[in-house]
Order: structure tokens, then sequence, then C-alpha cells
């Protein structure tokens, strides 16, 4: 049965083909989200790291925070954001306005404590907030999306309209269940979703590829999919030390292993050739419920 969805879904996939093929090389953002079934794992840090790695290596960056009421992205770099991206959903900020420089001129966008409520917005804010959003994406290389822990509503929405996931997960067998719960979930509901898969706080390089090897049989074998290696990052005192001093790691201490491995992590990235979304964008999809 065709449902009302599907038709909307298949009306929006013609017209924006249509537009595709008028409107050349408009193109939005590489967009990563960033996330993990377990909390405390490493999301934050990998994001913070990867998005100043990724800045380095030549890409324009803009790291979101999308764990709304931590600001965990803020004390890593020992920032204070005066506003966020709820503000600019509900029309009361312009883009402009939440964008915070980071260390290295990073744009972030800080996910402030607010509880709002992407649904309800109403018809006009949608639109304005929706113009801002996709002027830049469209001047960004790649967007990473940090979020919280676990499959909540909020975060399913950020992973769908994602074009990529990393999930992150330590060698621990309650991280590495939970991993696979969110592989599940995100595999089931958008199985063309690229996942990548971070082994965060390993002993060594051969104890992440053996956690990376057993994720990635039994999701091929009880889900049908191939996760995609993306390396791994060993346990380091510099990570604790760095997030101490409200510094990114690869920037106070670009020798550690930590570091070294989040630049191998960002060259992974990059190397990867994507096919980048130019049927709207990524808050476009977020904003709409366009998932597929
Ligand atoms: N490679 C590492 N080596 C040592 N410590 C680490 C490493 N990665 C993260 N940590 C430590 O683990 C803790 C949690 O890290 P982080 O806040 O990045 O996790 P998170 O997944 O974002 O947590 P949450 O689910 O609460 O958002 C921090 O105290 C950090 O110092
Ligand atoms: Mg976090």
């Amino acid at each position: 049965m065709v449902d009302q969805a599907e038709r909307l879904r298949q009306l929006f996939k013609n017209q924006n083909q249509t537009q595709a093929q008028t409107q050349t090389q408009i193109r939005s953002a590489r967009v990563v989200v960033i996330t993990s079934g377990k909390g405390g794992v490493g999301k934050t840090n990998l994001s913070v790291n990867l998005s100043i790695a990724l800045l380095k290596l030549g890409s324009r960056v803009v790291l979101v925070d999308a764990d709304l009421g931590m600001a965990n992205v803020d004390m890593m770099m020992g920032i204070v954001p005066r506003y966020h991206l709820g503000q600019v959903l509900t029309g009361e900020k312009r883009i402009d306005d939440v964008i915070t420089q980071g260390p290295l001129g990073l744009k972030i966008i800080a996910g402030g404590s607010g509880d709002y409520q992407m649904a309800n917005l109403n018809a006009q804010s949608l639109e304005y907030c929706l113009e801002q959003l996709n002027d830049l994406e469209k001047n960004s290389d790649i967007m990473l999306i940090d979020t919280g822990a676990g499959i909540s509503q909020n975060v399913l929405k950020f992973v769908l309209a994602a074009g990529e996931v990393i999930v992150v997960t330590t060698p621990e067998p309650t991280a590495l269940t939970d991993a696979y719960g969110i592989i599940k979930v995100v595999a089931s509901t958008k199985p063309s979703l690229p996942i990548w898969v971070v082994v965060n706080m390993t002993r060594d390089h051969h104890e992440g590829k053996q956690v990376m090897d057993r994720l990635s049989t039994v999701s091929k074998r009880f889900l049908g999919i191939d996760l995609l290696n993306i390396g791994s990052i060993p346990w380091d005192p510099d990570v604790p030390k760095a997030v101490r001093e409200q510094q990114p790691f690869v920037i106070s201490h670009p020798r550690s292993a930590a570091a070294q491995n989040v630049f191998q992590i960002a060259r992974n990235l990059m190397d990867r050739t994507t096919s980048r979304e130019t049927s709207g964008g990524f808050f476009e999809r977020l904003l709409r419920g366009k998932f597929r």
C-alpha cells in the first residue's frame, strides 16, 4: 500500500531531481552525525577534535552541538556562546548570531539548554530558519553533529536526516552491546545510511581492530549491513588532561597518540568519496522529516 507519506516523499524526490538538473552544482555539506549507544564513550571528544583535525586538513567545518542541555562542546573548547540553535529554530535569532568562533576559526553552533520542539514550529519561522541553515550548509564542506547517547527521538531525527553516521564505542561489552543496538535501529530505519565505527579507549591498535571485526561480523550476519571502519583511538592520559584544560587535544597535545589517531580518522573520512546531498539539505530533511 502506498501511504500518504510515501507519495509525499515521491513528490519531493521528483521535485528535487528537477531542481538538481536545473540548478547545477548547488551542493550541501557532508553531514556526519556522531552518536553512541552507551554514554561517556568519547563522542564529544571525537566531535571537537575531529572538527579541528578536518579544519587543519583544509575543510570548511561547522560543528553542531545537538546534545541539548549538556553544552559539553562549549566546555571542551573553553568557550561561552551567547546564543544557540534552539533560538534559530524558534525565530528569536538569526543563524549568524548563534555561530560562535572556536579555535582556529572553527564555526560552532551551540546546543543550548532550552527544551524546544522542532515539530511545533510555525510555518513562517520554519521557512526563515531553513533559508539560513541551508545557506550555512552550502558554504561548508562538512558538518559534524554531536549528539547525546542512546536513541531518543531527537537523536534519531538527527541520525536519520544525516548523510553519514559515526557510532562511537569502547571495547567494553556493555558499550558494544549498546553500539550494536543503535546500529540495528539505524540499519532497519534507513538501510542506505553509511555507518562508520570508531572504537575509542582501546589498549592498542590490535584491540581496536579485534572489536571492529567482531561488530562487523554480527552486523553483517544479523542485519546484512557492512560497517565502515574509520579507525580507533587508544586510551590516552592526554585526553582527560586536555578536557580539564578546556582545550582540544589535537591543539594542546598534537603529538599524543589520541591526536595522531584522530588525524588518521579525519583523513579516512576525507578519502571516502561520498555523493553529497543534492536533494535539499540536512536541516531541511531534519525539520520537514524527509528522511529517506
Ligand atoms: N581516548 C581517550 N582516552 C582517555 N580518556 C578518554 C578518551 N576519550 C574520552 N575520554 C574520557 O572519557 C570521558 C567521556 O568523554 P566524552 O564526554 O567525550 O564522552 P561522550 O560520549 O560525549 O559522553 P556523553 O554520552 O555524556 O555525551 C571524558 O572524561 C574524557 O576525558
Ligand atoms: Mg557528549
